[in-house]
């Protein structure tokens, strides 16, 4: 039958205008069957990290059309990436005991049944956790941002925003292994540190320190930008359009920036996009999963084992501090990719 227990859950309490508080969020109890239902193809999985990542703050508010991604509901459990084992399962490709990453809830067991993202571990010498992060979706998005959209030259001149995030700070590895010259924008002096000394930036600078954002670039990049990998939009990316380069590729995979505003900010300096013969060309990592994932993940263990990829996560433990972790992306409290401990294997 299945032992029931106690099940702990993030829910969301209400939709969400402006910017998140963790008071949007509540932890709640309920219970669980670790048991499939019986003519069903569900698995029951103990989750053992959950992943935070700026998608999910308008997952929290109420679309009037379709978003890219489904709303929450408020009072239900949120749902995101996360990593977990299988308790039960009567997916013909899992059973009890695998380890697997994909879409789950923020609770201590999930019921799942969409297995649309939905990967084994086929690595469990790595830190389990890496597979939120380095080796899950933000480390695949780097990947196919700057590989596939980017189109990547050696010699090349890249810039990255909120640089020292989950997936900035392996976009700047990715430029450096490529031959490129890389700079970052973060918002802390400890993170513009961690840029230049940890992750191999050639240069950074501190976005909120900078009177003038368009200097900053000049100062990073006096030959121009050929490759943007944006992740912030607004002023940053007003101010990059002046400097790029003939025939630069800016790859748009998110505007963080603006997920908080209930009216967008303006681009005013996109005519650049004419002369210099930009090519601006946005993504949703979701479109790759079945070409490119597995090429990813081979390449991706042999740069961690051979140590030519570093890796830096900011975790925090228990369901208890996930609402915090979520909402302190928007405000860049997190250092590295920032990611929930639920439990141990
Ligand atoms: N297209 C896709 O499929 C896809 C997939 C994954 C992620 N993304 C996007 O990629 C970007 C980075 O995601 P991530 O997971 O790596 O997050 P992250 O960088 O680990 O965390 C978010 C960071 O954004 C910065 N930030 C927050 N508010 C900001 C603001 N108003 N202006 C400028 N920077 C701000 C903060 O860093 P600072 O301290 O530097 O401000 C914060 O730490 C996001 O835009 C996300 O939506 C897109």
């Amino acid at each position: 039958m299945g032992e029931v227990v106690g099940n702990k859950k993030v829910v969301l309490k209400n939709y969400v205008t402006g910017i998140p508080t963790e008071g949007d969020m509540g932890v709640v109890t309920e219970t669980v069957r670790l048991k499939a239902p019986e003519g069903s193809t569900a698995m029951i999985v103990k989750n053992l990290y959950l992943s935070c990542d700026p998608y999910m703050r308008s997952r929290m508010t109420k679309h009037d059309e379709p978003s890219y991604v489904p709303d929450f509901v408020p009072g239900q459990v949120i749902t995101g990436y996360g990593v977990f084992k299988v308790v039960d399962s009567t997916h013909p490709e899992f059973k009890a005991g695998d380890l697997a990453w994909g879409t789950t809830g923020w609770e201590e067991y999930s019921v799942i049944t969409n297995f649309e993202v939905l990967f084994k571990i086929n690595h469990p010498e790595i830190p389990l956790s890496y597979y939120t992060g380095v080796l899950g979706m933000p480390g695949f998005t780097a990947y196919v941002g700057f590989y596939e959209i980017g189109k990547p030259k050696e010699g090349e001149q890249v810039f990255v925003s909120a640089a020292a995030g989950a997936v900035g700070q392996l976009v700047g590895q990715f430029a450096k292994l490529t031959g490129c010259y890389v700079a970052g924008s973060a918002g802390s002096d400890e993170k513009v540190n961690l840029l230049k000394n940890k992750f191999g930036f050639d240069g950074a600078f501190n976005y909120k320190k900078e009177q003038d954002l368009n200097a900053a670039l000049i100062r990073c990049f006096p030959r121009g930008i050929d490759i943007y990998f944006e992740n912030v939009g607004g002023p940053m990316l007003d101010a990059v359009l002046l400097n790029m380069r003939n025939h630069g590729r800016i790859a748009a995979c998110g505007m963080i920036s603006q997920y908080n505003r209930e009216k967008h900010e303006g681009v005013h300096n996109l005519f650049c996009v004419v002369p210099k013969r930009l090519r601006i060309e946005g993504f949703v990592v979701f479109d790759y999963y079945a070409s490119s994932y597995q090429k990813f993940e081979d390449m991706m263990v042999q740069h961690l084992k051979e140590g030519r990829i570093t890796y830096v996560e900011d975790v925090a433990e228990g369901l208890e501090r996930a609402p915090a972790a979520l909402t302190g992306l928007f405000e860049g409290r997190n250092v590295g990719k920032q990611l929930v401990a639920v439990a141990k294997e």
